[in-house]
């Protein structure tokens, strides 16, 4: 059997990355796009010093997990304001890179409905006008710096959409572990666990290939050692600089898979329990790793090498691992009686992301 991997992002990693921009940008007008925060801890300053006159449009509201109520007003405006740059720069968590990922494909309308009803409705949308991205996470976790796709929330409708064109690659992606060191402990917790899900996301997977599993295996032996590390000691450049690699390595891995069963349910614990993404999709791991075992040999082994331990002892030590870190790992901890969390469950398998997962076939005890 053949395999197939294929990234096509630039990645420029290391202390003081942010520097490169100039030099990436090479001329070309950029729009930037970043979150409420960034102006108080000096980093909208430090932004506009490095960027200096290609720096021609500033969005800087962006909230955690954007939403369609908010995103249209955004999108709308970045086509009437900014039309005349030629690139985004995303400098943020997930929710400034996906949103960056959604301004970046425009149409000949200028209505986002465009997009939304496309998304809503599976077919795909059709963009006529594109920007080019760089993507600047401030956070280590979510990988959207390296992946195509961008989650889009629905609060109203209760739903979850999922952005995904070949025009949203972003170009370069720019690491700077300088950039999380103001990172609150909580979304140092959300997005290292957020990582982790994505790299054994990447192996409990149909799409799995060894590339990817190279990169998987490497993201979790590296987050499980450095994540409890990097949370007694937060001020810790290098590994700051260690958890921003295992999280790259983990978004190489999930690029070419996609995501699997604990990302299908954390969608729904996001939606109905306002669960932060990195807890929603790192609390089901043991859980969703009880199923995978034994599912496929060559699986299994992968497993085996990620974790380190024989596999009967698996699913134990990565629930202590989850709850070492402050994190309850069963539905009843949430809140989710046996019920709902069984219907849920179900529900996340014949989903699209669940229907990834080695073991999608049945729903079995929850708790
Ligand atoms: N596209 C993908 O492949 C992908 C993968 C995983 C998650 N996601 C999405 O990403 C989002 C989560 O992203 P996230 O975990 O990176 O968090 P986030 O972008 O939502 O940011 C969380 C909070 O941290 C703040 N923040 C970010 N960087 C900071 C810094 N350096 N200093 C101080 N504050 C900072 C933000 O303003 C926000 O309040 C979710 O919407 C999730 O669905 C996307
Ligand atoms: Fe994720």
């Amino acid at each position: 059997m053949t395999t197939n991997y294929f990234n096509p992002v630039q990645s420029v990693y290391g202390p003081g990355a942010l520097l490169r921009l100039p030099g990436l940008l090479a001329g070309r007008k950029a729009a930037l796009v970043t979150f409420p925060e960034a102006r108080a801890i000096g980093l909208l300053d430090r932004l506009e010093a490095v960027l200096g006159d290609s720096l021609a449009c500033v969005i800087d509201q962006v909230r955690p997990n954007p939403d369609v109520a908010e995103l249209a007003a955004t999108w709308e405006g970045f086509w009437r304001q900014c039309a005349q740059v030629e690139v985004v720069i995303a400098v943020g968590g997930g929710s400034a890179i996906d949103t960056a990922k959604a301004l970046m494909v425009g149409n000949d309308s200028g209505s986002f409905s465009d997009m939304i009803n496309a998304l809503a409705g599976d077919v795909p949308f059709r963009p006529t006008r594109f920007k080019t991205l760089i993507a600047v996470p401030t956070t280590a976790g979510t990988g959207s710096e390296v992946t195509p796709w961008a989650t889009i929330w629905d609060r109203e409708q209760q739903k979850k959409y999922s952005l995904h064109l070949r025009e949203t690659w972003p170009a370069y992606a720019v690491i700077d572990p300088e950039l999380m060191l103001s990172l609150p402990a909580s979304v140092t917790l959300q997005s290292g666990l957020d990582a982790l899900s994505h790299a054994l996301e990447s192996i409990w997977n149909v799409n799995a290939n060894p590339v990817s599993d190279t990169f998987a295996i490497a993201a979790v032996r590296e987050t499980m050692e450095v994540l409890p590390q990097l949370m007694r000691q937060l001020d810790d450049i290098g590994l700051r600089g260690r958890m921003a690699l295992a999280a790259l390595k983990a978004g190489m891995a999930f690029s070419n898979t996609k995501t699997a069963l604990a990302h299908s349910i954390s969608y729904e614990m996001t939606l109905r329990y306002g669960l932060p993404h990195g807890i929603a999709c790192s609390f089901p791991l043991p859980m969703v790793l009880e199923r995978a075992i034994g599912k496929d040999a060559g699986r299994d082994a992968v497993l085996a090498q990620a974790l380190g331990v024989p596999l009967v002892q698996a699913p134990r030590l990565l629930a202590q691992f989850i709850e070492g870190l402050g994190v309850n790992t069963r539905f009843a901890d949430y809140g989710v009686g046996e019920e709902e969390a069984r219907a849920m469950l179900l529900h996340a398998q014949q989903g699209a992301r669940g229907k990834n997962f080695i073991g999608a076939a049945t729903a079995e005890s929850t708790t």
